[in-house]
């Protein structure tokens, strides 16, 4: 079997995975996802990172395939979220010896999935393993995804592994290095797997790129998603945008509509927006568009308007799992809108309004309800001025 190799020594030993349609079974998988994991062979081996548990089989296959008989002395857990750990039985099944690596707050969640760890080695921050050759450090990224994260850095290759930070979704086509795809299928799907996964610790994130900016990094090997060697400046930079949160031009209007007359209302909106100068509108029907693609291009652009007509006196039920996604993840930087239906009772609009003054959303505009369909000048007028203004505010 031909081998994938970062270097001589270190081989990619990840799977994809195609079959599972929402990853963290909510968000969308149409690219599907890849789980990653690296061996280091040396005088002493190293696994770092297992994977999903449904793909153990598979994986068992390529790590013996590179083992080539030999054992493996050490597993590194840089992270104990189940899409990467839930193997772990069975890998210590395979190789019952093994010392699981990881920091003080690793076991605490390790053990309560999957029972006790006995084997096991604790490093702390800027702690070193010398495996021969070969010398892991392992650094803190706390909350990058969850509170026992780390990233381990390989002195002598100068790859960073880095879980779930500078991952993304979809899976490796073939092509496991960056300089090996086209970048643009792969960018929107990382920012959607930003803003949905890492962007809600987005200070952290910054923290964890500050960090790695002391390190003579050759490689980024992230858990998710393509192995970064020949654009680092680039997902460098890429991460180093979203988590300053460095919005670019453009609107976001997103509408729930029971008939389709706020559906109507969005394209006024949106017909505003563009003669505003915006090339980036982005109209979603939020009933048809799973909420993780919508808080992407939230992420991304500067200008967010939602429209919601009433259902019963609240809001288009839909519309409730956006606005809790908003305000989980905070997206800053926005120029909020606010547009809808009153049908008989209103509600949508001082649903979305209410929302967007406990939060203190930066709502730059009055916001537009509309009695019925919007078939008076004046209600035409008022939208158009709403996507206006915001895109007027979301051009630069
Ligand atoms: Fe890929 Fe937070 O696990």
């Amino acid at each position: 079997m031909k081998q994938i190799q970062l270097t001589e020594h270190i081989y990619y030993v990840g799977v994809n995975d195609r079959r599972t349609d929402r990853f963290e079974n909510h968000i969308e998988l149409p690219n599907g996802v890849s789980y990653n994991s690296y061996l280091i062979v040396d005088e002493q081996v190293v696994l770092i990172d297992p994977v999903e548990s449904g793909f153990i089989e598979e994986y068992l296959f390529k790590v013996k395939s590179a083992l080539q008989g030999r054992k493996v002395d050490y597993l590194v857990i840089n992270h104990d979220e189940p899409d990467h750990s839930s193997s772990i039985a069975a890998v210590l099944r395979e190789w019952p010896e093994i010392q699981v690596v990881g920091n003080a707050k690793t076991f605490g969640p390790l053990e309560a999935f999957y029972g006790p760890i006995t084997n096991r080695k604790v490093v702390a921050e800027g702690e070193t393993l010398s495996l021969g050759t070969h010398t892991l450090q392992f650094f803190m990224v706390p909350m990058v995804h969850w509170p026992e994260s780390m990233v381990t850095y390989e002195q002598h290759s100068g790859i960073v592994f880095s879980n779930d930070a500078f991952g993304g979704f979809g899976t490796l086509n073939g092509g496991i290095f960056d300089d090996q795809v086209n970048l643009a299928f792969y960018e929107d799907d990382m920012r959607r797997y930003y803003a949905n996964i890492v962007g809600k610790v987005a200070m952290q994130a910054l923290k964890a790129i500050e960090k790695l900016g002391g390190l003579e990094v050759k490689m980024i090997a992230p858990s998710h998603g393509l192995v970064w060697r020949d654009n680092l400046a680039w997902v460098l930079g890429k991460y180093t945008q979203w988590s300053k949160q460095e919005s670019e031009p453009g609107v976001v209007i997103v509408y729930g509509s029971m008939h389709g007359n706020t559906g109507v209302m969005a394209d006024i909106v949106a017909r505003g927006a563009a003669e505003a100068g915006v090339k980036e509108v982005k109209v979603y029907d939020i009933s048809k568009t799973e909420v993780s693609f919508i808080m992407s291009d939230i992420w991304k652009y500067k200008g967010v308007i939602l429209g919601a007509c009433a259902h019963y006196a609240s809001m288009y039920p839909n519309m409730t799992l956006l606005t809790h996604e908003i305000n989980e993840f905070k997206p800053k930087n926005k120029n909020y809108g606010i547009f809808g239906g009153m049908s008989w009772s209103g509600g949508g609009v001082k649903t979305l309004a209410k929302w967007a003054e406990d939060g203190k959303w930066n709502l730059v505009a009055e916001p537009v309800e509309v009695k019925g369909a919007p078939i008076r000048e004046e209600d035409w007028d008022r939208l158009y001025a709403l996507g206006r203004t915001i895109g007027e505010l979301s051009t630069h």
